[in-house]
């Protein structure tokens, strides 16, 4: 079995995070002879997703290393929950929902319009790191369609022209 090491992907997140969650791996006393040492991976993740606020490539690939399995196996693990991310999160999370009640009431045009906005896409981070855009299945609301998220606010009968004001209120709410 090939097992991915550190270096064979150049690492751009920083070492002290890595220290971090090496610490977080330390103090768990994994015995990496153990054939049930599997069932620390979960918890690994979860560390490893609040020290990076996500778990690109180079992190997954870190988390095997470090449990001397292959890298497949973690990321089967990640993209198989959907409360572990690969992609980085904004302090701002908007969360559209495309579920069918949303989209047919013009999610879709919401969800342009906070990519017009803010100048990125569905799946990326402002440069800022203050904004995140992410499509969402049915979150339960659909009385309220179109409904984005932004952290945990929920926004109903959101409208193309109101994301400008919604944009504006978050960062308002920050400097409270
Ligand atoms: S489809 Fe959007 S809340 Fe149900």
């Amino acid at each position: 079995m090939e097992l991915l090491h550190p270096g064979k992907q150049k690492r751009v997140l920083p070492d002290e995070l890595y220290e971090k969650l090496d610490r977080f791996i330390d103090d768990l006393n994994i015995d990496l002879k153990d054939p049930r040492k599997k069932g620390h991976l979960i918890q690994v993740l979860h560390g490893a997703q609040q020290i990076f606020g996500y778990l690109p490539r180079e992190v997954q690939e870190h988390v095997a290393n470090r449990l001397a399995i292959h890298h497949a196996e973690v990321s089967g693990v990640v993209s198989f929950y959907n409360f572990f991310t690969t992609t980085p999160k904004g302090e701002f999370t908007i969360s559209v929902c495309m579920g069918t009640a949303c989209y047919v009431k013009g999610a879709d045009k919401v969800l342009e319009q906070f990519e017009r906005i803010l100048g990125i896409r569905a799946g990326e981070v402002t440069e800022d790191q203050k904004f995140s855009i992410d499509s969402l299945r049915c979150v339960g609301a659909c009385s309220l369609a179109p409904v984005v998220m932004i952290n945990d606010k929920v926004y109903g009968r959101v409208a193309p022209q109101d994301v400008e004001k919604i944009i504006e209120d978050c960062l308002v709410r920050e400097e409270a």
